[in-house]
Formats: structure tokens, C-alpha cells, sequence
């Protein structure tokens, strides 16, 4: 079987951890391509709920490599205590996770500093509402020439080296009316972080190639989602990074010819974290109901998720950018009591109507959705473990949400069970 990349179509939290999960049993290698502990990965395993931040879900399963990427951007402190965290939980990550020593890092300077400009853009309402955790000041960093990568946590001269670029940060913090962060203090909170961490760094972009050549099966795993990559989601209220498609060469070192099929993500509704566009959104009793249902609040920061109907436009889009092979529907379950169910079809702005994603962020939040009504189908779904026994309207539900997209569908999720997810067709 090709190599498989799993991609989220929409604002992210589409279920993928679940999906990694799922697809994890035929894969060898795991690995994460981008962003960093803004992502937060959902698990459930029987009573257990797992979730994983920078980990790529695949260390559930036992016999499993995982790679973090040199695409994403890794808070040293986070991962220490996830990696703790499954240990406590008798899962261990010695000697089968590897984080590539090209992956830059995350440290408090980063962290103060996204809180510090969130405050200030708040101020004049301009927020994005990131995650807080560093995420965009570290991509700054990269982009910029001055960040500080795994591997050179290693160095001799790293502590000397944080120092500095903490002495200096402290200048943009005073700009931005926040309180300078201790140089010695940062370091000093790192440093077991550093030791504990050393074994696990490594060059990953040999390793990945190497498992490739090897004909050893690679699942590639992106965080976030279509519409909040830094290219071709609704920017600015985006992440940093590119979690489409095209950001898992660049994330992993492995050239395009070592993918071979992109499997997207979708959630049979929308959903969205953070300041920004959202055509479909619901400001209504039914939107508050899909939050509860579906228990849409944010895994890593415990926000309630926007809610809103499927968005046909975001998914053909998604599947234009990402080369989408098949979807991996999921969350059908939440929709059980909904009747009717709304899908947009197109936007109109203006008196024109738009088939596609507009670049213009502006322009998008003018955009009014185009609907198509279907009739819901009033009965639990949560039990189904095959496509044929869905009841008939929630079956056409989904064909047409494939049919809009242009894509067909692949895996069907109905729950949060490892059994509520199964193969359809394909
Ligand atoms: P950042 O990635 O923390 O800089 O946040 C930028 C935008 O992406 C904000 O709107 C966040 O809410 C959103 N975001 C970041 N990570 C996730 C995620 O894993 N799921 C959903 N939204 C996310």
C-alpha cells in the first residue's frame, strides 16, 4: 500500500486523531509535519481518553515509530510532559519516538510573546485568538533566521545562546507593555527538560527516508486544517505553518513521490477555534446544540468550538489544494437529531456568487451561504459499524456531501470508539 498522508479540510478538530488511530494498525512510522502543542489530538480507547499535543498518535500502539518532524515547532517543556504523561500511563516512547533535530523550539519568550500581541490586538479588536502556546513568534523566528532548533539544544553554547535571545525578546515584550522574563530563570527551567530530551533527538529526514526505502508502511499526519493554513486558509486568522498537503515534504524531508495517497479529514458539520470568517456559522439554539452533542470545546485550550453546517465550498476547496483521494467522514452521530440539515453549496457576495474560497478574508465574512436542505434522519447512528445500515436519509446525507466535494468517501466515523470508525467502499 502507498504512503499515507492525512490532512484536515476544514478550521482543524475535524477528528484526525481519531483517524491516525485508525489508520496507525498498517502503518510502521508515524509522523507529524507541522505546527506544534496548539494541536490537541483526541483518542479514545475503550475508558481511556488520550490527548496528544505534539506526540503523533500512532504511540498507542506499542510495536509503532513515530517521527515529530523537523516542520513543527516544539516546546521542550510540553513534550517532556507528554511524554511523561503516557509513561505514567504505562506507554513508553523510549527508543520509537524521534524528534528531528531540525525542528525548531518553543521557549516562555515565544509564549510571552503571543500572549502579549493577542492582548494588544485585542485591545483594538483585532485579535486572532491563537492558542497562546508560542506558535507564531517561533515561526517568526524560523522564517526570520534567528531560532534556536532542537539539535542546538545539544550544543555547548545553547544556554549562552537562549540567554541572549531571551535578553533580546525582553526588548519586544517592553514594546508590547509586558513584563521582561529572566534570562537565567528560562534556561534554568530548560535545562532538565534538555537532558531528558537528548535521546530522543535525532536526524529524522535520514530516518524517514531510510524506513521508505525499506518499503516500511509511513503515515504522515497533519495538525490543524485547510482553512487555517499561513497559504491558503483565511489569513490572517491562520496558523503559522502550512498543514495542507504540500507542508508534509517540507515538514518531514521525504520527497512528493514518497506520497501516495491523501486521505482529508472532514467533519459532517463545521466547526471553528479563534477570531476569523465562518460562512456557515450558527448563532442559534441548533448551533448550541451541535457544541453540546458533539462536545465541541478545545482540546488544548478548552474554548468552545463556533459552530456551524457543512460547508461544501471549504470542502471541494480543501480537496483542490490538498489533491484529496478520499474522504474520512466524521462525527455523523452529532447530526442524529437534526431535522433538516442544511449544506452550503456556494457563497454570494455582492449579487455574486462564489463556487470557491475567496482569498480576501474581508470579503469572505461578507460572504452568505447558499443552502440545500436535506432531511435528517431522527434516530441514533452512534451503533453503526457499516455504511449499508445507516438509516437511508443519513446514507444520502453523506453521498451528497461527497458528491458536492468531488470526492469519494473512505472511512466513516460515528463515534468517538476506535469501533465507530470503519472503512466504506473503497
Ligand atoms: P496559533 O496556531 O496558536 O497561532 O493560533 C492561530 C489560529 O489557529 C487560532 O484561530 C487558533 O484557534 C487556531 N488553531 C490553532 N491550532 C488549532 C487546532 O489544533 N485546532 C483548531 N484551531 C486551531
Amino acid at each position: 500500500m502507498p504512503n499515507a498522508l492525512l490532512v484536515g479540510a476544514q478550521w482543524g478538530d475535524e477528528g484526525k486523531g481519531k483517524i491516525v488511530d485508525f489508520l496507525s494498525r498498517d502503518a510502521d512510522v508515524v509522523v507529524r509535519y507541522q505546527g506544534g502543542s496548539n494541536a490537541g489530538h483526541t483518542i479514545e480507547i475503550g475508558a481511556e481518553r488520550y490527548i496528544l499535543h505534539l506526540i503523533p498518535s500512532g504511540i498507542l500502539y506499542p510495536d509503532k515509530t513515530c517521527v515529530i518532524g523537523n516542520g513543527l515547532v516544539i516546546d521542550p517543556l510540553a513534550l517532556v510532559k507528554e511524554i511523561k504523561e503516557l509513561e505514567q500511563r504505562g506507554i513508553s516512547a523510549h527508543g520509537r519516538l524521534h524528534v528531528s533535530d531540525r525542528a525548531h523550539a518553543v521557549f516562555a519568550h515565544h509564549k510571552a510573546l503571543d500572549s502579549a500581541q493577542e492582548a494588544l490586538s485585542a485591545a483594538s479588536g483585532a485579535s486572532i485568538g491563537t492558542t497562546q502556546r508560542g506558535i507564531g513568534p517561533a515561526y517568526t523566528d524560523k522564517t526570520a533566521r534567528q531560532g534556536l532548533r532542537m539539535g542546538d539544544l545539544l550544543s555547548p553554547d545553547f544556554e549562552t545562546r537562549l540567554e541572549q535571545h531571551v535578553a533580546e525578546s525582553n526588548k519586544a515584550l517592553a514594546a508590547l507593555g509586558a513584563k521582561p522574563l529572566d534570562p537565567r530563570a528560562v534556561v534554568a527551567e530548560i535545562r532538565p527538560a534538555v537532558e531528558f530530551l537528548r535521546p530522543f533527538i535525532a536526524d529524522t529526514v535520514v530516518l524517514l527516508n531510510e524506513a521508505c526505502k525499506r518499503g516500511r508502511q509511513i503515515l504522515l499526519e497533519g495538525a490543524q486544517g485547510t482553512m487555517l493554513d499561513v497559504d491558503f486558509g483565511t489569513y490572517p486568522y491562520v496558523t503559522s505553518s502550512n498543514p495542507t498537503s504540500g507542508g508534509a515534504c517540507v515538514g518531514t524531508g521525504l520527497p512528493p513521490q514518497a506520497i501516495g495517497r491523501v486521505i482529508g479529514v472532514i467533519k459532517a458539520y463545521t466547526t471553528r477555534v479563534g477570531e476569523g470568517p465562518f460562512p456557515t456559522e450558527l448563532f442559534d439554539a441548533t448551533g448550541e446544540r451541535i457544541r453540546k452533542t458533539g462536545r465541541e470545546f478545545g482540546a488544548t485550550t478548552g474554548r468552545p468550538r463556533r459552530c456551524g453546517w457543512f460547508d461544501a465550498v471549504v470542502g471541494r476547496y480543501a480537496a483542490l489544494v490538498n489533491g484529496i483521494d478520499s474522504w474520512a467522514v466524521t462525527k455523523l452521530d452529532v447530526l442524529d437529531e437534526l431535522d433538516p440539515l442544511r449544506v452550503c453549496v456556494a457563497y454570494e457576495c455582492d449579487g455574486r456568487r462564489y463556487d470557491t474560497v475567496p482569498a480576501c478574508a474581508a470579503l469572505l465574512a461578507r460572504c452568505r451561504p447558499v443552502y440545500q436542505d436535506f432531511p435528517g434522519w431522527k434516530t441514533s447512528t452512534s451503533a453503526v459499524t457499516r455504511f449499508q445500515d445507516l438509516p437511508v436519509a443519513a446514507r444520502s446525507y453523506v453521498e451528497a456531501l461527497c458528491d458536492l466535494t468531488g470526492v469519494p468517501l473512505g472511512i466513516l466515523s460515528v463515534g468517538p470508539q476506535r469501533a465507530s470508525t470503519f472503512r466504506v467502499g473503497l
